[in-house]
């Protein structure tokens, strides 16, 4: 099986976790492309009644035109369970989220979960995390001042650009910088320091956010649930 078919099956596999009469969270990503496609199969074809919130404008387009009925998550009471994929899952279910700019409006679905549950490959299962570069999100105004700030703590950032050279923005309209760290030997202490930042508005470790992940396998998708 190659990857996207790891994905895929990853991706498929949660969508069992999604009960009629839920509130979703869809996350964003190429795993999670596939999730929402079986579950827009599951609302069309067996009348599964769900709706969701998302974490992207990508994520939301796609729903919208699966015939996913989607609200805004201002809109929602309680989000049931999200769905999302992930860059890194270390030993301990810690994870690195963002490589698709979209960890913000992931991190504010996934704190507004009862359950969250991540979907993907073998590849991004680490023992410790930090190979794949952490994103963070930072505001435009003074954004190289913050950059300066990252470079002067020794994270090694990088502005995020496009194929065209150009800078990155997310959904909301930030710059993303990434932190080429190799390791990161303390996450929650790198967290911490992270959120004291002014203009980092957010960063993609994902600590103790995690309940259930799906790995996918070369044979059957791998489900560890219960991990906190
Ligand atoms: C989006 O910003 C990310 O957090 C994704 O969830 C993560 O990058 C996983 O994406 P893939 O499933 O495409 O690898």
């Amino acid at each position: 099986m190659d990857q996207n078919e790891l994905k895929k099956a990853a991706g498929i596999r949660s969508v069992d976790f999604i009960k009629d009469g839920m509130t979703v969270g869809l996350g964003t990503g190429s795993t999670v492309y596939f999730m929402v496609e079986e579950l827009g199969r599951r609302v069309k074809e067996e009348g599964l009644n769900v709706q969701c919130v998302t974490t992207s404008d990508r994520t939301w387009d796609q729903a919208v035109g699966l015939g996913i009925k989607m609200l805004d998550v201002n809109a929602v009471n309680d989000i049931d369970l999200t769905i999302d994929g992930a860059d890194e899952i270390d030993d301990n279910y810690q994870g690195i989220k963002g490589g698709g700019a979209a960890h913000l409006k992931e991190k504010i679905v996934a704190l507004n979960s009862k359950q969250v549950i991540w979907i993907v490959d073998q590849s991004k299962i680490v023992n410790t995390l930090g190979k794949f570069p952490l994103p963070t999100e930072v505001i435009p105004f003074g954004s190289q001042k913050t950059f300066d700030v990252l470079e002067r703590e020794g994270l090694n950032p990088k502005f995020r650009k496009d194929d065209n050279g150009e800078l990155v923005r997310t959904d909301s309209n930030n710059f993303v910088i990434d932190l080429y760290l190799e390791k990161v030997e303390h996450p929650h202490l790198l967290a911490n320091y992270l959120d004291s930042i002014t203009g980092v508005v957010e960063h993609g470790l994902f600590l103790d956010m995690v309940n259930t992940v799906i790995i996918g396998n070369e044979d059957a998708p791998k489900v560890i649930e219960n991990v906190r």
